[in-house]
């Protein structure tokens, strides 16, 4: 078991109780007719949701990560893509917290915890996914700002975003350290928004191209020193991945609950199918990995909330959690039978949500990357 304390509890539910009441019944048109929830994302950042490990004196909730978890989780629970959007935003403000200066802080981190700014985390390429040292788009020192060019792909709320956390390439050396993170507001000259996805799940986030065309970005918004830029994205993604993670638990309950709904009222052979052992041993699986996952989805916030290192546990609730998404989501499916498959059950919408959460900030083959580094280390 895994002890909650009460403000903690206290932001499970009232998290719990926003997302039944303005979330879940809205969330199969939002998908079918790819709404992104604009008026939800505002009223989620008046409750606190957007900036929950940002600390009170800049204007977020210091609510901490596992309560942002916890929340997180009910989010996805309701409607997976409203989830994304939340953890995005909340993801775009561990760089300015860990790497920002006073002056970045005060200007930026306010307006993205309260909800007035959206943000976006920009590293993806064209031909840099899992591998961000191969990253082409260049800001080319100008004195006193960079010039930018290069185009940005799959970034999640960039078409709505205020504030865009660019990783781009700087100076001569090659690789990793090569790469600067800069903030980029969405009025830069030079600086505008590419095609929209069309996407398998998650219908209701958005996910565009960013293209940035001779842009100019201020000297005073590289974020961190010169070459600091892959630092600054792993350590986004560390907690990124615990956004992912409580992502996909949200997914995976989802899918728990619909299949024991399906089940209990499902009559074949003259019996509910709950009844059958095959059923019962699904469920069964399902229950245990959900547990499973929490806890470990839970370690990994208490343990970056306590201040300790957590890159390897981020991936681990990441890798687990996801799959688990992915399985609960085919299983859920399978016992709804013909039905499940029909656009008209949920369990439908849930189990294209859950593809992507394998793939999105690390794929399953990166954590395990990151996971056997640290287990072998040196040696590995
Ligand atoms: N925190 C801080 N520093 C870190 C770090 C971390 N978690 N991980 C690595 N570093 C540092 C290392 O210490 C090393 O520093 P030095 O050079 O000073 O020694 C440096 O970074 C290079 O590290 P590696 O040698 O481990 O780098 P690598 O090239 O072998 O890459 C990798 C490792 C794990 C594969 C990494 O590239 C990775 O995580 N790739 C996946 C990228 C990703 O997740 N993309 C998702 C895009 S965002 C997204 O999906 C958002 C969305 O829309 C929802």
């Amino acid at each position: 078991m895994f002890h909650l304390t009460s403000e903690q509890e206290m932001i499970r539910l009232m998290a719990g109780d926003f997302a039944k009441r303005e979330l879940e019944p809205f969330a199969g048109k939002r998908d079918e007719e790819e709404i992104f929830p604009a008026d939800v994302i505002k009223k989620m950042g008046q409750l606190g949701l957007m900036g929950m490990m940002v600390p009170a004196g800049y204007g977020g909730s210091g609510a901490g990560t596992v309560s942002y978890s916890l929340a997180l989780q009910e989010i996805a629970y309701a409607c997976a893509s409203t989830a994304v959007t939340m953890s995005v935003t909340n993801l775009s403000c561990e760089p300015l917290l860990k790497f920002g200066n006073e002056e970045q802080k005060r200007k930026y981190l306010e307006p993205l915890a309260s909800g007035e700014m959206l943000g976006a985390f920009a590293i993806t390429e064209p031909d840099a996914g899992s591998d961000p040292g191969s990253i082409k788009t260049r800001a080319e020192d100008m004195g006193d700002y960079y010039l930018v060019n290069g185009t940005k792909t799959f970034i999640t709320n960039g078409g709505y975003a205020d504030l865009i956390n660019l990783i781009a390439r700087t100076g001569s050396k090659k690789g990793n350290r090569g790469l600067s993170a800069f903030i980029v507001e969405k009025g830069f000259p030079g600086f505008s928004v590419g095609k929209k996805e069309k996407k398998m799940g998650l219908r209701a986030s958005n996910t565009v191209e960013l293209i940035f065309d001779d842009c100019r970005i201020p000297k005073e918004n590289l974020l961190g020193r010169e070459g600091q830029g892959f630092k600054v994205a792993m350590t986004a993604l560390d907690s990124g991945r615990i956004g992912i993670a409580s992502q996909s638990l949200g997914i995976a309950r989802a899918c728990l609950d619909e299949a024991v709904k399906y089940a209990n009222a499902r009559r074949q052979f003259g019996r509910t199918i709950s009844s059958f052992q095959a059923i019962q041993w699904m469920v069964a699986d399902m229950a245990t990995q959900i547990e499973a996952a929490r806890l470990l989805t839970l370690s990994a916030a208490n343990r970056k909330d306590l201040g300790l290192a957590f890159t390897k546990e981020a991936s681990m609730a990441k890798l687990f959690a996801s799959e688990l998404a992915n399985r609960a989501a085919y299983k859920a499916l399978q016992i709804h039978g013909g039905y499940g498959y029909m656009t008209e059950y949920k369990v439908e919408r849930l189990y294209r949500d859950a593809r992507v959460t394998s793939i999105y900030e690390g794929s399953s083959e990166v954590q395990r990357i990151v996971i056997a580094r640290d287990v072998l280390g040196s040696s590995g």
